[in-house]
């Protein structure tokens, strides 16, 4: 056996009197890839903000390479071997920057003096760090501009730069498509071979199979299980959330691999819900059709960046079709911002929670209650007086129905874990009936425990109103959905639209 690279003994941690790690060991071995599993809340996300210096244990020991390890800064941590791509894009990159900038951020922060540099000169020291995780794209350009599954890959690279000894990545599949994963993992082969030591963070089952030298699992802030190959996944999934995980999930795409019948397609017209018509999202691409009647969940599965969330955008009134007609309940709909879909009852849970539904820590209702009723107060309170009784009322509704993990309506969305975040900014869309309700990768970071919930949740609530669902994951879409239909390029592909066998409306 390779004595381990990292060692971490008895290291426990509290917020409050939230205990989120408990005497948790651990040890990682260079060029080995370990696993950390856990359901939303266990303690994942803490364990690597101690390794990679942005808390600081309560108790306990680390050791890296045989010395003591106690980074007092994130930038200490990375000096001393141990560089790490962070959960959340949003704390890690400086949008206004150009990508660039972005990827030398490190070098900058340092003082190392490529703020000196000429532009062109720090686009060409970036470049090699682009190249290195597959990065095509124009150095120049603000960070902003970038979809989120590159975003990543910025952070990724920026990560690497440091030559890190132990490369810590929390969720780093979470917004990518699968040539985009696959392109990481191959990376990962590349680094475990080069002696780097990993530990991975990640809900995605496949990613784990494809990559897990051993899998630690954390529960309630222990670790509960450290395995080796050949790992049993049911098995692995049980232990994480301390029960059996429901039969109606493990059904895969191939039971259900049916084309959509011209039948079916009929009957859906004319019906109550979501109608487009010829709706061309981009000059370039095709127009198409799409029905949602009321009680049916569809999801628009397709890869990232093939114009899903565009989509998702154009009917909730935040962004425009080219051309096409929508209508709603049989009349026209065309909402002329966010405030009107919303008003009408048309919703959307956006991709990337932080840019589109979460409100930063200065705000006043950055809490559970306010984020949940931000969108609504024109509603529930018209004559502008917040009360706060009611606004708790929801949340507590809300926390108990998606199984929040927190202590309470007036937690702080930053004190939460990033799954139990997504799952408020779900919870908030089913504080008040919709007509319409679009999600957008609505299960990013989310437990396999907590997702079986969600999807029972959903059901539950589906025949009161359309669903539409916009997935890059398969299995997801076949998880939730009535109907899968497949998007790419801006448009649907109608000669491999699938239909479950299956349906839980029949
Ligand atoms: N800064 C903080 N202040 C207060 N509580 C916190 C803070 N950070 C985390 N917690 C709490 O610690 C516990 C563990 O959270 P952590 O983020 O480590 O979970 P996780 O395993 O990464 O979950 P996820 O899969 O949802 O990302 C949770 O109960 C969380 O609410
Ligand atoms: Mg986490």
């Amino acid at each position: 056996m390779q004595p381990s690279l990292l060692a971490v003994s008895a290291v426990s941690k509290r917020f409050g009197a939230t205990v989120a790690l408990e005497h948790v060991d651990l040890s990682i071995g260079a060029g080995e890839i370990v696993a950390l599993m856990g359901a939303n809340g266990a303690g994942k996300s803490t364990l690597v903000k101690i390794l990679s210096g942005v808390y600081r244990a309560d108790a306990g020991m680390l050791s890296l390479a045989g010395h003591p390890f106690m980074p007092e800064s994130t930038q200490a941590a990375k000096r001393l071997g141990v560089a790490t791509v962070h959960q959340s894009i949003a704390d890690a990159v400086v949008p206004s920057l150009s990508i660039a900038d972005n990827l030398l951020l490190d070098r900058l922060c340092d003082g190392a003096g490529p703020w000196r540099a000429t532009p062109a000169a720090r686009r060409r020291s970036a470049a090699p760090l682009a190249a290195r995780v597959g990065l095509d794209v124009d150095l120049s350009a603000p960070l902003a501009t970038l979809p989120l599954a590159a975003q990543q890959l910025v952070t990724l690279a920026r990560a690497l730069a440091a030559q890190p000894a132990l490369l810590i990545l929390d969720e780093p599949t979470a917004s990518l498509s699968a040539p985009e994963a696959e392109r990481l993992f191959a990376l990962l082969d590349t680094l475990r071979a080069e002696g780097v030591a990993i530990l991975l963070v990640s809900h995605r089952l496949g990613d784990l199979r494809r990559l897990a030298d051993r899998v630690a699992i954390v529960r309630d802030g222990r670790i509960v299980a450290d395995l080796r190959p050949p790992i049993d996944f049911d098995a692995v999934v049980e232990t994480m959330i301390g029960r059996p995980l429901r039969s109606h999930l493990v059904r895969g795409p191939d039971s259900i691999e049916t084309p959509m019948s011209p039948k079916i397609a009929k009957a859906h017209a004319g019906l109550t819900g979501f109608h487009a018509e010829r709706v061309q999202l981009t000059q370039h691409s095709i127009p198409f059709d799409l029905d949602v009647r009321r009680g049916e969940i569809v999801a628009i599965a397709g890869p990232v960046g093939g114009g899903k969330s565009r989509l998702a955008r154009a009917i909730f009134g935040a962004g425009r079709l080219v051309a096409g007609r929508m209508s709603l309940d049989g009349a026209p709909w065309q909402p002329r911002s966010p405030a009107d879909a919303i008003r009408a009852g048309v919703f959307l849970a956006g991709e990337d929670r932080w840019r589109t539904s979460l409100f930063a820590d200065s705000v006043s209702f950055a809490s559970i209650a306010g984020t949940i009723s931000f969108p609504f107060l024109p509603r529930w309170f018209p004559h502008g007086r917040v009360q706060r009784a009611v606004e708790a009322r929801a949340a507590s509704d809300a926390i108990e129905r998606f199984g929040i993990r927190c202590t309470g309506p007036t937690d702080r969305l930053t004190k939460l874990s990033g799954g139990n975040q997504q799952k408020v900014v779900l919870a908030r869309w089913h504080a008040q009936p919709a007509r319409l309700l679009l999600l957008d990768e609505p299960f990013q970071g989310v437990d396999a425990g907590a997702r079986a919930d969600i999807v029972d949740t959903l059901r539950a609530q589906a025949h009161e109103r359309a669903t539409l669902v916009f997935v890059s994951d398969l299995e997801e879409a076949f998880e939730i959905a009535d109907r899968v239909v497949r998007f790419d390029r801006g448009t649907i592909d109608h000669t491999s639209s699938f239909e479950p066998e299956l349906s839980p409306l029949s």
